[in-house]
């Protein structure tokens, strides 16, 4: 099958790669950029265990063609620490208990990420909004949400 070149920013950096036609977003990010932080879940965009941030907005990966990125910032995990230093978000993870099996929690953070971004004092109504579409089979999402409100009132969701 022909390929097409793809260039997108990923995670700040300049990336290039052939991509089939069709080919969805995450597996290329999984299979070709070997970035495995955007989970493979249900694939059919039911629990938003690949959610990315396409400049700063959150998608679901498994949905997403791989040519739509052309020239746009995807952003995953992968790149939302500062160096050796977890960002806010996942500090207030780990302080709040809010990852258990762990497979939930990237695609959670980066959806998580992205309402901080844009909102960085958000409400408690606000956070279950932006996680709705994120399925957690172990945590009850309390936890989860008491992360997000504890990374906002540390005011350093920015980062
Ligand atoms: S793997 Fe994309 S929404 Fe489930
Ligand atoms: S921590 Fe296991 S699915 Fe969320």
């Amino acid at each position: 099958m022909a390929k097409t070149a793809l260039q997108f920013r990923h995670n700040g950096r300049e990336t290039a790669t052939f991509v089939e036609g069709g080919a969805n977003l995450l597996m290329v990010l999984r299979d070709q950029i070997g970035d495995m932080t955007a989970k493979f879940g249900c694939a059919q965009g039911g629990c938003g265990a690949c959610t990315v941030l396409i400049d700063g907005e959150p998608y679901l990966a498994c949905l997403m063609l791989a040519e739509s990125v052309e020239g746009r910032s995807v952003e995953t995990l992968d790149g939302i620490r500062s160096g050796p230093n977890l960002h806010p978000l996942q500090r207030a993870f780990a302080d709040n208990f809010a990852a258990q099996c762990g497979y939930c929690t990237p695609g959670m953070l980066m959806a998580a990420k992205a309402l901080l971004d844009r909102n960085p004092q958000p409400s408690r109504a606000e956070v279950v909004e932006a996680i709705s579409g994120n399925i957690c089979r172990c945590t009850g999402y309390e936890p989860i949400i008491n992360a997000v409100l504890a990374a906002a009132s540390g005011g350093r969701a920015r980062a």
